[in-house]
């Protein structure tokens, strides 16, 4: 029997054992994005903000890792208990582990709403997986958005990045702060700092960036796939680059 839960990313977040009770908006268009880049890139504000204009719902695997980290170690697989440690270092969670959570979360990639993937695929293997169940499905992407910014900018969006942590909405200290210090501006939840936001665990987060995911872009490119957005500028400002971009495709 499938439960029901009344967050939009319900099954995404839970999995399939949960069904959305919020259903997508009927829109124009079913959007299939995926938004690539270093972290801290923005790509997570990018994919709300996206959702907000195209309806597709926002799909991050670091979030499904991090709502596991807040359940009870008992009720976590081995394998999801040992997920949660290598996010926690800023290493990438293992292949087998992240399409085994993402395959069984496939429903999400159907859905007629569309999706908007943030933080998956991640590595080549991950990206064939992912295109292969595509094919099968008959599902097409319309674009892979990669945004651009210099490492320097990016450490600083990391070092102040604030997550809610019942939303999950996302502020920074200094760019994006909160009506009120420590307090989510949506729902008043509190604001925290992210475990793999210290100094340390940027700096792997950012090799493991270069060494497996940014080879996806000429993977994405070769498909005609690749959209490359600079990602300076308010959130809003890249969110308009992004949907002129998409619109001229
Ligand atoms: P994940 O959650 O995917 O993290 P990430 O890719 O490292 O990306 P971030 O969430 O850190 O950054 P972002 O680009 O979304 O930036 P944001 O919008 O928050 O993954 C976490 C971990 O889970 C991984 O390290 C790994 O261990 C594991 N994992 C997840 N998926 C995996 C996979 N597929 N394979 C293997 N392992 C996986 O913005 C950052 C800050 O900047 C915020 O404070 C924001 O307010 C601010 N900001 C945003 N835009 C602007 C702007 N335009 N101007 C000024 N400030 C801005």
């Amino acid at each position: 029997m499938t439960a029901q839960n009344n967050d939009e990313k319900a099954a995404w977040l839970t999995g399939p054992s949960v069904r959305c009770e919020i259903a997508p908006e009927s829109a124009q268009a079913t959007w299939r994005l995926i938004l690539l880049g270093a972290p801290g890139v923005g790509k997570g504000t990018q994919a709300d903000l996206l959702h907000q204009k195209l309806g597709a719902c926002h799909l991050s695997t670091g979030d499904v890792f991090r709502a596991a980290a807040r359940q009870s170690e008992c009720d976590l697989s081995p394998a999801m208990k040992a997920a949660t440690e290598y996010m926690r270092r800023g290493e990438l969670v293992p292949d087998t582990t992240v399409w085994e959570m993402v395959r069984e979360r496939s429903g999400c990639l159907r859905c007629t709403g569309g999706f908007i993937l943030d933080g998956f695929p991640r590595t080549l293997a991950q990206a064939e997986s992912l295109k292969q169940l595509m094919e099968n499905e008959r599902l097409s992407l319309n674009a892979v958005v990669s945004y651009d910014l210099p490492v320097s900018a990016i450490v600083e969006r990391l070092s102040g990045r604030r997550t809610c942590e019942q939303c999950r909405s996302v502020f920074h200290v200094t760019d994006r702060p909160p009506q009120v210090e420590g307090v989510c501006d949506r729902c008043g939840g509190k604001l925290f700092q992210r475990e793999d936001d210290r100094p340390e665990s940027i700096r792997v987060r950012l090799e493991a960036y270069d060494q497996s995911t940014a080879p996806l872009i000429e993977f994405y490119k070769k498909l005609g796939l690749l959209m490359s957005v600079e990602a300076s500028g308010s959130p809003d400002e890249i969110c308009e680059k992004t949907l002129a971009g998409l619109a001229s495709r």
